[in-house]
């Protein structure tokens, strides 16, 4: 049933890495068909060694679909999905469009799969610094319950897409030069820069994308009791968000614990050794699957808090991979990175 595969979005920045992840991890399909808007359509795509010509999304680009893995702006994802839903195809959205919908699950493959089952056509993937912290927090909510988190972010360039990624080089090369240039991503200039603001104002004082890291944790770990408390800054980097992140749990963890917890749990690495100066960067990740954890220690301020610094590629496990590890999870194939 799923054996028809239209990836839509194909041309953009997570959509890259989406194609890019099929050919890594032999994603199993009969056909597959890239669509984008009229901007790409005509151009071509090489993926497994052969030309794809990129196709204009429209309903009846879904006719015999089973699978549609879609990473687009959320407005185009809240007019095309039920165009295939409609037509009988499940549908793995990347966009913010579809998240908190009842009847749509948010699914972190290594943390709730089983929500996966509640599917009405549509499967919503996590904003990507939503999906780092709860990969992080996973293992130590499940043992010592969670009652609070503070998270600041430093998000990467590419977390807005290739219009993000351009604007960091192209303006880091006119700030260089003395040169003037015009910003398309961002409302201040990205280069040599920290931008406070991620997203549009939201909530008391809170952007979108804070409050996206507020709801979408809650819908996740199914705990609407965690309070959360996020910081959302655009940094001059162009690929992997580093978050750091601080816990504080019902029962004491010690750092010890914590590690150990951290290094037994799917899909997290730790590297943690300050000494020798061991610890995740937004460099070392990006290309990665996995969420990086290190600088694990405990909270100086409050009894039973732990202090952590967590890394991932915003691209592969904010996005791209975590959307194929679902589709993984759809098609039952037991494929690993
Ligand atoms: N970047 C990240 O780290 C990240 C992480 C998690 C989630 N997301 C979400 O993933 C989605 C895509 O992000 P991105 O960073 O890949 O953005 P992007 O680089 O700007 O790519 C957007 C893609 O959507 C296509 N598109 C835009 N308007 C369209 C339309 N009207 N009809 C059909 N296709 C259209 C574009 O096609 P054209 O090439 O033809 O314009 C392109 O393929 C967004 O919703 C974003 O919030 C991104």
């Amino acid at each position: 049933m799923y054996e028809n595969v239209a990836l839509v979005g194909a041309t953009g920045a997570v959509g890259s890495i989406v194609r890019q992840l099929f050919e890594e991890r032999d994603f199993p399909f009969q056909t597959i068909k890239f669509l984008a808007s009229a901007r790409s359509a005509g151009k071509t795509i090489t993926f497994k060694g052969t030309e794809h010509t990129v196709e204009e999304l429209r309903p009846e680009s879904f006719d015999g679909v089973g699978l549609v893995i879609a990473s687009t702006p959320d407005e185009t994802s809240a007019e095309f999905a039920p165009w295939a839903v409609e037509r009988g195809a499940v549908v793995v959205d990347e966009s913010g469009y579809w998240r908190m919908k009842e009847n749509v699950p948010l699914v972190v493959p290594e943390v709730n799969p089983e929500a996966i089952e509640k599917h009405a056509g549509i499967i919503a993937s996590p904003n990507c610094s939503t999906t780092q912290m709860v990969v992080a927090m996973k293992p130590l909510h499940d043992a010592a319950k969670i009652k609070r988190v503070i998270v600041s972010t430093y998000q990467a360039t590419s977390g807005a897409g290739v219009a993000g990624e351009k604007d960091l080089e192209e303006g880091s090369r006119a700030a260089l030069a003395g040169e003037a240039y015009e910003y398309q991503a961002f409302s201040h200039p990205i280069a040599f820069n920290l931008i406070p603001q991620i997203g549009s104002a939201k909530h008391e004082g809170y952007t979108s994308e804070e409050m996206k890291m507020v709801w979408e944790t809650h819908k996740i770990l199914n705990d609407d009791s965690i309070r959360v408390c996020p910081t959302c800054v655009r940094a001059g980097v162009t690929n992997c968000h580093s978050e750091s992140i601080l816990v504080e749990t019902e029962r004491k963890l010690s750092v010890q614990e914590a590690r150990e917890l951290f290094d037994a749990f799917p899909g997290i690495t730790v590297m943690d050794d300050l000494a020798n100066g061991t610890y995740p960067m937004p460099l070392q990740s990006s290309g990665k699957d996995d969420v990086f954890i290190g600088r694990i220690r405990e909270d100086l301020s409050c009894d039973n808090g732990l202090a952590f610094w967590c890394v991932s590629d915003n691209l592969r496990k904010g996005a791209a991979t975590n959307a194929v590890q679902i589709a993984e999870l759809l098609v039952g194939s037991q494929v690993t990175a």
